[in-house]
């Protein structure tokens, strides 16, 4: 008994060893590779800045009674760092500028018609957007999503979501890459911090380069060896700019990833995630294959495929709703059942 606890001790200590390996691991690469300790004129802080400043404005301006004269910090910061950028010889690429052009269009004409004319912005600010060449033409209407809402919502989502299962059984046909890259199309829509869309997708459809990848990965024992296809979900970190940002690469990417597993779904593919719960060690042997970008840090691995037929799943049974949620509230259950 005594030794089993002594074993269990020991046991704990080396874990906790690991833990913090991994843990200075994970820390190095956010110092190395985030915008966090990047300086104000490194291009992909900057990239990263003007994506959430452009969505700040856009997000206040979708709101039901925008501020007339809001935002003039948010534009100040926006417009710096776009004159930096163009100071140091770099640009925007052309996705970047139209999403800046069509923003600055709707704040100017938003400010103008509310009294708050070019006059009350910051100085210098509107000149430096003319003169960058940003101001073209906007590129779409305020959205208003209740017209495609109403169709959109014309179908089962509890019969989709309950269809879907981990496939671990794929037939030896090659995934169609127009199918793999219809499933990135739908995963986009997933949302992100800031719409800043950090993640990225490293597609394998050679199932010999598949196998490749899966070597690393160690839930896929019994099945690897037969996935015609697997993606490779990264986030881009270099995107985060605030410590406090710590764990949206795992947000931003587990969200995406659950769009794209559904998206695979919809189109009639069968796919099993599969964890990155890896070693630092492992993660280093990993980028020694030279798939991933250094700046990209792996959120999982999805296997793909077409179903086999004659296939089966795991039952995977899940929890009741009432020990998921606790709906809260102030009233007492007696007072809720009679209003
Ligand atoms: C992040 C994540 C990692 C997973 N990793 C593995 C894995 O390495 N190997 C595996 O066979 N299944 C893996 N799965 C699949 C789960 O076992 C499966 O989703 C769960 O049992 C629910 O079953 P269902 O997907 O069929 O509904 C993973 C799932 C998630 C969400």
């Amino acid at each position: 008994m005594v030794k089993a606890s002594a074993r269990e001790l020991i046991q704990k200590v080396i874990h906790l060893f690991h833990y913090g390996i991994n843990v200075w691991y994970d820390c190095f690469r956010i110092i190395r590779y985030s915008s966090v300790w990047r300086g104000m004129n490194d291009f992909r802080r900057q990239e990263a800045w003007i994506r959430a400043d452009i969505h700040k404005l856009e997000k206040a301006l979708s709101l039901k009674s925008p501020r007339p004269g809001f935002g003039g910090y948010i534009f100040s910061r926006l417009a710096d760092n776009v004159d930096r950028l163009s100071m140091t010889g770099k640009k925007l690429d052309e996705v970047d500028m139209l999403w800046l052009s069509d923003v600055f269009h709707k704040y100017v004409e938003f400010q103008s018609s509310h009294g708050c004319g070019l006059d009350r912005l910051p100085t210098g600010i509107i000149e430096s957007f003319l003169g960058s060449g940003f101001c073209s033409e906007p590129s779409s209407a305020p959205a208003s999503p209740e017209e495609k809402y109403d169709h959109a919502v014309e179908f089962d989502f509890r019969k989709f979501a309950w269809s879907r299962h981990s496939i671990r059984d794929f037939s030896a046909q090659l995934v169609e890459r127009d199918l793999l890259f219809k499933a990135v199309d739908m995963a986009r829509k997933t949302p992100s911090v800031c719409n800043r869309q950090t993640t990225r997708v490293h597609v394998f459809d050679d199932p010999v380069q598949a196998g490749e990848v899966l070597k690393y990965q160690g839930g896929n024992r019994g099945f690897g060896d037969a996935v015609p296809a697997v993606a490779i979900i990264t986030s881009d970190i270099s995107q985060f700019f605030s410590p406090d940002e710590r764990n949206q690469m795992w947000i931003d990417g587990g969200l995406f990833s659950m769009s794209f597993v559904y998206a695979l779904h919809s189109l009639g593919l069968g796919s099993c995630c599969l964890n990155w719960s890896v070693s630092s060690k492992t993660d280093r042997a990993f980028r020694k294959t030279g798939f991933i970008p250094a700046e990209e840090s792996v959120i999982m691995m999805v296997a793909i495929g077409h179903v086999r037929k004659g296939s089966r799943v795991a039952s995977s049974r899940r929890l009741p709703v009432d020990r998921i949620a606790t709906f809260h509230s102030s009233e007492t259950p007696a007072a809720r059942s009679q209003g």
